[in-house]
């Protein structure tokens, strides 16, 4: 063969190869209104990045008829690429393949950028479309999972890893994105479960659809296991692009700095005035957030479950950081265990990964009854405590109003290695509020007295008098400083720039234990 033809057989097979399962399959992805595997990586990289691997893979089945019918690279595309001009790797199942189904060398394959992502320090992200494991190959496939949950899992804390759901992934292929820091979803067209609806129906009777057993509302609503859902597939691949931008590459880089315009002394003058008269009147603490936050951008993970607890990622002076805030406009802000586990979990992701930790405070407490405790808020809140306590970034605390009982603790008090504690005039510290407290430690008096509720409201404003304040604490130095609310994002860049070479460390172990 002479070299020009050797070269046009490579080129043949290359274009055979981008055909995945044949034009067919590829127009019948599109009427599903989906894109293809190779679609999704086109938009998710920057243009003409990316970098293929095992394009030439075949799986090695002779069982079912298989042996003849191979498609060049299997049903998975894998390579790397560059994202705002950083390294990422990318897995995108093909489900023109035998419907994106996972047998050996489509493990194999995954597991190649696996090792390689960790070796190299960046990013990987996977595009998930699979009808699960290829049934064809038994339990063969079911190995080629556990390869990729061992990586995920070895991967956890030290490169990001990111997993988007475009279509099916049923069964035990949901512990693969179940691993990785945070999973996308797209709106009406991908759905997650542990067992279809078929299954469902025989064993518990009940009749359920895919999309209300397991799409991406369900996941991000009620289950919490979805962090973003998108309109589209593009949406979720910009999402993706974007959430990348304020993480590093790995667990030894620091989050990428991006220069702002936003005058790192902006007063807010918005801030004197948010918060209430009345102490038991709501606000949005999202108008916080953006009030004080480089060019109002927040960009929010799991915005639709546990409203009451509010967590993502935003810039301070061009440095990224994680915040988690108290909402005092869904359930009045209280820590329940979605809220804990919700907040829990995003600590340490950013501890993880170098991201300082800023909290606005405004909680009455954990919350009370029989529907919580017996679901165990007692461990989920030991989660969010351990999650503070073991962080070591820097942590950076505003209370703005409520910080009462154990929840004054748990939200990065200066007892839990709390770096800048401040407060806003409106802050009421105390070990819990002025009404309950009164019911307590008055009982006698509030029953015995003349009138008794003329009794109680002075009670109560002798105790908010002394006690609902940031000067008690401050006084013991729990706080650090007492600013005006206007002062707030110039003092936050402040501190956050005052720790740019924090070093602080925990005892050496082999791995603590989360209360699970
Ligand atoms: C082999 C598969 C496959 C699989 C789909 N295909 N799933 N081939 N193994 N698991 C093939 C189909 O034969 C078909 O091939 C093509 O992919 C497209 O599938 P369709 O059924 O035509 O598509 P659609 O109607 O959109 O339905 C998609 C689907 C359905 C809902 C995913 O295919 C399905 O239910 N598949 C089986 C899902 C499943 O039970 N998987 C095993 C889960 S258990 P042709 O040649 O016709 O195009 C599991 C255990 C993992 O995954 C455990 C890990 C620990």
């Amino acid at each position: 063969m002479s070299e020009n033809n050797r070269i046009e057989e490579l080129r043949r097979r290359r274009a055979e190869g981008l055909l995945g399962g044949g034009q067919a399959r590829i127009d019948a992805q599109h009427e599903r209104g989906r894109l293809t595997a190779r679609e999704r990586i086109d938009l998710l990289l920057d243009k003409g990045s990316f970098r293929e691997l095992d394009a030439f893979v075949t799986h090695r089945t002779t069982d079912f008829g298989l042996d003849d019918k191979k498609f060049l690279g299997d049903s998975v595309v894998t390579g790397w690429g560059t994202i705002d001009g950083r390294l990422v790797y990318v897995y995108s199942q093909d489900f023109t393949v035998f419907g994106g189904s996972l047998g050996e060398v489509h493990a194999e394959k995954i597991v190649k950028i696996q090792d390689m992502a960790l070796k190299n320090g960046a990013p990987i992200i996977g595009l998930n479309d699979s009808g699960g494991a290829r049934i064809q190959e038994g339990v063969i496939s079911l190995g080629g999972y556990a390869d990729i949950f061992l990586r995920n899992t070895l991967a956890s804390g030290v490169i990001p890893q990111i997993s988007a759901i475009m279509g099916p992934c049923a069964g035990g292929a949901v512990y693969s994105p179940a691993l990785t820091d945070f999973i996308l979803m797209v709106k009406n067209s991908s759905y997650m479960f542990v067992t279809g609806p078929e299954v469902v129906k025989a064993v518990t009777h009940e009749d359920v659809s895919f999309e209300e057993l397991g799409g991406a509302s369900v996941h991000a609503e009620v289950s919490g296991v979805c962090h973003l859902t998108a309109e589209n597939e593009a949406d979720a691949l910009y999402m993706i692009r974007k959430l990348l931008g304020f993480l590093p590459q790995n667990n030894m880089e620091d989050p990428p700095f991006k220069p702002t315009r936003d005058d790192p002394l902006r007063r807010e003058a918005a801030l004197d005035a948010i918060i209430p008269d009345d102490p038991s009147k709501p606000y949005d603490v999202k108008e916080i957030i953006s009030l004080i936050v480089d060019d109002r951008e927040f960009f929010e993970i799991q915005e639709a479950y546990a409203a009451n607890i509010v967590v993502g990622f935003a810039r301070l002076g061009g440095h990224a950081i994680g915040i988690i805030a108290n909402q005092p406009a869904v359930l009045a802000g209280v820590l329940d265990i979605n809220a804990s586990e919700k907040a829990a979990r995003f600590i340490r992701f950013c501890d993880s990964f170098n991201l300082p930790i800023l909290t606005l405070e405004d909680v009455p407490g954990f919350m009370p009854g029989t529907v919580q405790e017996h679901a165990g808020i007692i461990r989920s809140g030991a989660k969010l405590l351990y999650a503070y306590c073991e962080a070591t970034v820097p942590k950076l605390t505003v209370i703005t109003r409520k910080a009462y009982g154990g929840a004054y603790d748990v939200m990065s008090s200066k007892h839990i290695r709390g770096d800048v504690n401040l407060a806003w005039p409106s802050a009421e510290i105390a070990v819990m509020g002025p009404d309950g407290a009164v019911n307590i430690i008055f009982r006698k008096e509030i029953a015995e007295a003349k009138d008794p509720v003329k009794k109680k409201a002075e009670l109560v404003a002798e105790y908010r008098a002394k006690f609902a304040n940031p000067y008690v604490a401050a006084s013991r130095g729990f706080i650090d400083d007492i600013i005006e609310p206007n002062d707030t994002r110039p003092r936050l860049i402040n501190s956050l720039e005052m720790m740019g070479n924090k070093r602080d460390q925990n005892p050496a172990k082999k791995h603590g234990n989360v209360p699970l």
